[in-house]
């Protein structure tokens, strides 16, 4: 006996067997492509995907040790100044810009042969960048690491606080004033 179809069924049964294939195409196809890597959602992040950071210091030798200590003078001083006004509470993201900060601080400091070493002494003590205060605690240490190796004198980290007065208080002080500035004129305009 023959089966008679109403077209209306012939044309869901075909509509329903293309959308199968096309889905079963599509899905495959997929599978065989790697899949787009999704634009990073941090505008700060570095971008390592498809430009290959360099890992290690690359700088050449510095043989005078007049201008080698010059640059250590300056680099250190320019350091634990970040440090001492870096923000008392960081922010996750404040976080991660200190520790690729000082990470890429050590593969491009001018002297290469000091950053080999400054390289090495970060992968036995990595940044601490939680606060200030142990950032800083934790700055004036690794100094004292280097200061060590070279036979320097040492620095009492206990007061690195103190001596390392980032004059953040008085900005602080003036961001407040600021603030209530821009509220007073703010009622003042309201009525
Ligand atoms: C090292 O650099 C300083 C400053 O540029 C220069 O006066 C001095 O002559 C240099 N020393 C050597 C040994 O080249």
């Amino acid at each position: 006996m023959k089966i008679v179809r109403n077209p209306v069924v012939s044309v869901i049964i075909s509509v329903i067997i293309l959308f199968t294939l096309y889905y079963s195409l599509s899905s495959t196809s997929s599978l065989s492509e790697p899949k787009p890597i999704a634009p990073s959602t941090k505008s700060n992040e570095l971008i390592k995907d498809d430009k290959e950071i360099v890992n290690t210091p690359f700088m050449p030798k510095m043989a005078n040790e007049t201008i080698k200590a010059e640059l250590g003078r300056s680099s250190w001083k320019l350091f634990h100044t970040i440090l001492a006004r870096y923000p008392v509470t960081p922010t996750e993201n404040e976080r991660e810009t200190l520790d690729q900060f000082i990470q890429l601080f050590a593969k491009i400091y001018p002297c290469g042969d000091c950053a080999q070493h400054f390289n090495k002494l970060l992968d036995e003590f990595p940044p601490q960048t939680s606060s200030r205060s142990i950032a800083s605690v934790w700055g004036c240490d690794i100094h004292n690491k280097v200061n060590k190796r070279l036979n320097k004198p040492l620095y009492d980290c206990a007061h690195i606080i103190e001596d390392y007065d980032c004059g953040c208080g008085e900005d602080e002080e003036n961001a407040k004033k600021e603030a209530f500035e821009i509220e007073k004129e703010g009622k003042q305009s309201g009525g």
